[in-house]
């Protein structure tokens, strides 16, 4: 049976913008505290060559650590399975940017998703590229096959000056010889990917090859079939941190979410979802994506499990 996508999309957005609690917008990168948390769009993108937007799904928002899964893959392809000796893949747990572990398990971060272990991969992509910022934000832009993607400036510099956590993540990983560069030039790359800007559609298109074995959606841009597999297994396992486990219990998709209110989730060989919400609940996903996506899995029966 054909199932109507612009009618469930209809009524749950109907539904979720509704709802009165809308969580709290990050304000610990002061910039992002000036987002509107009324905003709300989701865009889906089927493989069978649909898509589906409504609300804000054409508005750009700080993706945020959706960048962590992109830069994940940029690096596999130069590293591949050497990235094991670096970071774990098991999830950490406990919130994204907690420190605790990092210390008792010798600099190894738990998962390349947590703030420690996307700062290693930061370093092992600024010791692969020739031009590491430029470099990377032309890996997105091809990925969604859109030069108009770019680095928000205002919310990096932000969060370089507020980001004591992650310097001090930095720190502790260079104190553990696990950072080949500089705690400020891998902050620096590392905040700048955080800042990347892109709306709900422009990220249905750029994750289409985590659902498409590694083919992108209209470009040759493409990725081995066994990184795809093995990134939507960390997507699944790691993907919202000490809440990764209710994700899979609610949703059942592989994801990302981010402290921009966005949350991407897939279904391999169907489908690629993108919500936009900026109220965050306590753990830091997004409170009425992560709502959004429950329904959209219960209505349509469209999970991986
Ligand atoms: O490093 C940070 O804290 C932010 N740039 C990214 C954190 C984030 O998006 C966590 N996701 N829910």
């Amino acid at each position: 049976m054909r199932i109507d996508f612009e009618h469930i999309l209809n009524k749950i957005h109907q539904k979720v913008t509704a709802i009165d609690d809308k969580g709290t917008v990050a304000s610990y990168i002061p910039e992002l505290a000036k987002i509107n948390k009324h905003h709300f769009g989701i865009h889906l993108r089927t493989l069978d060559g649909n898509e589906y937007g409504v609300g804000d799904f054409d508005k750009p928002f700080s993706i945020q650590s959706i960048s962590k899964v992109l830069a994940l893959a940029q690096a596999a392809s130069f590293v591949s399975n050497d990235i094991l000796k670096r970071v774990d893949v098991e999830p950490s747990g406990h919130p994204f940017n907690q420190l605790a572990l990092l210390e008792i398990e010798n600099g190894i971060p738990r998962n390349p998703l947590i703030n420690s272990g996307a700062i290693v991969i930061a370093d092992i992509l600024i010791s692969n590229l020739k031009n590491p910022k430029e470099d990377f934000l032309n890996f997105v832009r091809d990925l969604a096959d859109d030069d108009s993607i770019n680095f928000n400036l205002d919310v990096a510099n932000s969060e370089k000056i507020t980001g004591f956590k992650n310097y001090a993540a930095a720190n502790l990983l260079k104190s553990f010889n696990n950072l080949e560069n500089s705690v400020d030039e891998v902050l620096d790359f590392y905040f700048h990917q955080c800042s990347i800007e892109m709306s709900c559609k422009q990220l249905t298109k750029a994750f289409y090859l985590f659902a498409n074995k590694g083919h992108c959606l209209l470009n040759k841009a493409r990725l081995n079939e066994s990184i795809i597999k093995r990134i939507n297994a960390i997507m699944l396992t790691c993907g919202f941190y000490d809440e990764a486990g209710e994700f899979a219990f609610e949703v059942g998709l592989p994801g990302k979410s981010g402290v921009g209110g966005g949350i991407v989730a897939l279904l391999p060989d169907k489908f690629v979802i993108t919500t936009w919400s900026p109220g965050l609940n306590k753990k830091g996903n997004s409170q009425l994506g992560m709502t959004a996506l429950e329904q959209f899995t219960s209505k349509t029966k469209l999970s991986i499990f």
